[in-house]
């Protein structure tokens, strides 16, 4: 794993805005995983800066992590409403380029399994941002979610659902079920990159990178991808024991010119 402690939030979109950048020049039409939730919003920010001044995202494909299950087509805190908002109006890609599970599907076991097929139609992703749950969670794998899980339905957590309840009226209006790339899936991304900001996120970021590798921590799993990158501000890096050895590691690597 990598881990590179920045100052704050736009200082980490930077970061990964860059590595996307960096990576549409290598592959102009890579499937980029996009995650919601507030942590991702400075790297749209900073993609959307690059692209006024020039970067291309004309062929670039965006695939979705994970939905709610049983909102309405159209409701403003459906995940796909919220890439719609956060990432393709404000990148200018179209929607033949971007591939979602559809959380309002009469038959969601059968659209889970549909969304497995459409990755792998698609190529596979090449680059999946991440966020962290303050239970642990990637996507919305929450613990004990199998390292080998695929595209499933999954019950949040009650922790999860007190996390989210800021994006609706009222913690009863938080669904309780989601779809979401299994860990399994997730891993098969060729490069990961997990953001955190935040004291909240401090003690799962702790656990998930210097902890023992355990399905109770399911971002532990990181542990295992061959090119995995966490990106944190000081506060999410504040328990980490060995964080100015990270740090040093930062200065000193020539490779992360690029991460
Ligand atoms: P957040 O969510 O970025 O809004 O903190 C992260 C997550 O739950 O994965």
């Amino acid at each position: 794993m990598e881990i590179v402690i920045v100052p704050d939030a736009a200082a980490q979109g930077e970061l990964a805005a860059g590595a996307v950048a960096d990576l549409l020049d290598r592959k102009p039409d890579a499937l980029i995983g996009v995650a919601t939730g507030s942590t991702p919003l400075p790297v749209y920010e900073a993609l959307q800066r690059r692209r006024d001044r020039g970067l291309s995202l004309d062929r670039a494909r965006i695939c979705q992590l994970d939905e709610y299950v049983g909102l309405p087509v159209g409701h403003p805190e459906s995940y796909r409403e919220v890439v719609r908002r956060e990432v393709l109006d404000r990148l200018g890609i179209s929607d033949d380029r971007f591939m979602g599970p559809d959380g309002s599907a009469e038959d969601v076991v059968a659209a889970c399994a549909a969304y497995e097929a459409t990755l792998k139609n698609a190529g596979g992703v090449d680059f999946q941002l991440l966020g962290i749950g303050t239970d642990g969670h990637i996507g919305f794998n929450e613990p004990i979610s199998s390292f080998a899980s695929r595209t499933r339905v999954k019950t949040l957590t009650e922790q999860t659902r007190v996390d989210n309840a800021r994006f609706f009226d009222s913690l009863d209006d938080v669904p309780q079920h989601v779809l979401t790339q299994g860990i399994g899936t997730i891993m098969e991304a060729r490069h990961l990159v997990l953001l955190a900001t935040g004291e909240s996120k401090a003690e799962a970021v702790a656990l998930a990178v210097e902890g023992p590798l355990a399905a109770i921590v399911p971002a532990s799993v990181l542990q295992l991808h061959p090119h995995a990158t966490v990106i944190l501000d000081e506060a999410a890096a504040s328990r980490l024991k060995l964080a100015d050895y990270y740090r040093s590691t930062y200065r000193t690597k020539p490779s992360w010119q690029g991460i």
